[in-house]
Order: structure tokens, then sequence, then C-alpha cells
């Protein structure tokens, strides 16, 4: 029996969670659920963002599926998300955008998998407040987590039969910290030369990813250009209700959507969990069940094909405990 953390996090965190908790039960796996409260609901419990005893079940169990938790804009609070990164050394996040059936989007057949570095950038949090009127902040960029994030893109094209890799940076301006990233996969790159590779600055990164997604395979890139590259290609699949993420390291992964806690629609019942689902597929192919993880991915397809069942998102009325009983009518 395997167990899992779960954290059910804020906003629409706990209604998606439901959702997608009922879903892999059904799945019979030998599977078992620890389930806390994290976020600002814990905080408004217990006092702390993470209890001690979230990090206790992390330690012990190792794979985490994660609901979305606010973090609070200038109230002094470091984001759970990012201090959980950090320290379980998660440094490679992984968000793949792939079309899925029948949604209404500017282009088909996008598939584009980016790599983000995750531990560092400038996520560090480091900002030195030099006076009132100034701050600085630190952008950090290192060959250690540079090279283990590019080689983790390269073994990842390879392991999938992928045939590109794209580097974003922005080295004619920075160009000492991404012209460090840059040369760290300029040299790796020779280590695969069976995959094509590239590098692109990330203005025009952007600019070719709403014109062309099609030229885009793999993608790898430092921290913030992840952050704001993957949500720009879930806008390209049907937005960020359909994007999930995984966050792995040596030791531990945690998996979640890309989107946040939507506090503007949280309580209603209307969230679409098809990223966190997603999420959960892509933990249950992690540890070892990549034919329950297609199940579900099938019936995924085979409701979005159907046309009926949809949350408000992708232009339909369902719920979410409709659009789940949709998911598990087909199981
Ligand atoms: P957000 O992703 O929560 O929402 C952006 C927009 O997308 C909103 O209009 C929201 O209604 C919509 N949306 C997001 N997920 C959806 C879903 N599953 N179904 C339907 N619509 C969905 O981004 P926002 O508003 O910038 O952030 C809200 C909070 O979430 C902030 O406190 C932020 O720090 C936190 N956040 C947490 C993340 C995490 O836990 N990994 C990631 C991103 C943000
Ligand atoms: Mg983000």
């Amino acid at each position: 029996m395997k167990t899992i953390t779960v954290l059910r996090g804020d906003g629409i965190g706990p209604e998606i969670t439901e959702a997608v908790l009922r879903i892999l039960h059904a799945l019979k796996l030998p599977l078992t659920f620890e389930v806390f409260d994290a976020g600002m609901n814990a905080f408004a419990n217990c006092g702390e963002l993470i209890p001690q005893a979230v990090h206790d079940s992390i330690k012990k169990n190792r794979v985490v599926l994660k609901a979305p938790i606010t973090t609070p804009i200038g109230k002094g609070f470091r984001s759970v998300n990012v201090q959980l990164r950090q320290r379980y050394d998660l440094y490679a996040n992984i968000r793949p955008a792939h079309s899925l059936p029948k949604i209404k989007t500017p282009f088909c057949d996008v598939d584009i998998v980016i790599f983000r570095e995750n531990t560092e950038d400038l996520y560090t949090g480091e900002e030195i407040v030099i006076s009132d009127d100034e701050v600085h902040a630190i952008k950090k960029i290192t060959r250690h987590a540079s090279e283990r994030i590019i080689r983790a893109a390269f073994d990842y094209a390879c392991a999938k039969g992928r045939h590109k890799v794209t580097c974003v940076h922005k080295a004619n301006i920075l160009k000492k910290s991404d012209g460090l990233f840059l040369s760290c996969f300029q040299e790796i790159a020779q280590a695969y030369p069976m995959i094509e590779s590239e590098d692109l600055i990330v203005d025009n990164a952007c600019m070719q990813l709403v014109m062309d997604p099609h030229r885009f395979d793999v993608m790898v890139m430092p921290n913030l250009y992840g952050d704001l590259l993957s949500d720009l290609t879930s806008g390209l699949i049907g937005g960020l209700g359909v994007l999930p993420s995984a966050n792995i390291g040596n030791d531990y992964a945690i998996f979640e959507a890309v989107h946040g806690s939507a506090p503007d629609i949280a309580g209603q019942n209307c969230a679409n969990p098809l990223a966190l689902l997603l999420a959960s597929c892509f933990m249950l192919e992690h540890i070892g069940y990549p034919k329950e993880a297609k199940r579900i991915t099938d019936a995924i397809d085979k409701v979005l094909q159907e046309e009926k069942v949809r949350t408000k998102d992708l232009g339909g009325t369902a719920t979410t405990t409709q659009f789940a009983d949709a998911i598990l009518a087909c199981l």
C-alpha cells in the first residue's frame, strides 16, 4: 500500500481536491491518501501555513498531490509553493501543454513541454531594501541548478522520443546570469547530438509561441520565464483550468495544477478540476501506474469529445461535481 500526502489548499483547492480524490478512489488502487489543510486554511486553524504534520507526512510519503495555495501579497508571507519547492529541492517543474479534444482554441495539436527551473532565479526571495524608494531583487543563477534542469529536459526528450529542446533566456541583457544558463545549455546540448537544440530570447519566444506553437517541442528556461511562459502555453490549450504540473526532485515529487486558488470563483462548485486531475495522472505514472493514468486521460478525452459536460471556463455549464461524475461514469 502506497500513501500519498494530499494538500487541499485554499480557494477552489478543497473543491477540486474532492473531485479528484473521488476519481482516484474509483480506480481501487492500493493507495491511501493522507489529506491535510495547508495555506491560509491551515494558518487560520493553527497559525502555520504548513503545519509540522504536513512536513512529517511529506518526508514519510515523498509523493504529494497539492491543490493551489493562496499567497497574500505584501503581508510578509513567503509563498508556500516556493517554500515547498526549495525545501524539498524539487528542481524540475515540468508543465506539459497538450491540446484537448473539442476545446475552442486558436490552434489544435499543441504539444509543448516546459521545463522550468524551480529553485532559484528571482524566486530566492532576496530583496534588499536600499531605502524607502529603492529595492533590489536578487536573480540567482548557478551552474549546478542550470545543468540539472537542462539535463532533465534533454533526458526527457530522449525518453519520450521528442526531437527538439529550446532554451529560453534573456542573455542579451542579463549577460552574466542568463549568459551562464545559456552556456550550460550549449555545453549539455553537445552530449545529445540526436536531439535538435536551439535558443531563443524570451520576448521572441513569447511572440513565436502565440504565432506558431507547433514549432516548439520541449522548452527549458530559468524560473521566472517558466512561470510566465507556462501560463501562456495554458492559454494555447484552453486556459489555466487544464494545465497540470509536476515538481520533481531526486527524493520528492509534488504534483499540482499550474493555476492558483482562483478566489474569484471559490466556493461556487464551478472550478475546472481538470488541471489537478491531469496532475494526478502525472503522479500515477510517476509511482508506477501508467495504465491507470491512461484510463483517466481516456475518460477525459471521451467526456470532452462528447461536448456535453464541461465547466464554465471551457464554455460549458457543468459544475465541478458534475464534471467529476461524468469522468466517473466513463471509468
Ligand atoms: P489563478 O490561477 O488563481 O486565477 C487566474 C484566473 O484563472 C482567474 O480568473 C480564475 O478564476 C481562473 N482559474 C484558475 N484556475 C481555474 C480553474 N481550475 N477553473 C476555472 N477557472 C480557473 O491566479 P491568481 O488569481 O493570480 O492567483 C490567486 C492566488 O493563487 C494567489 O494568492 C496566488 O499567489 C496563488 N497561486 C498559487 C499557485 C499554487 O498554489 N501553485 C499558483 C499560482 C497562483
Ligand atoms: Mg504561475
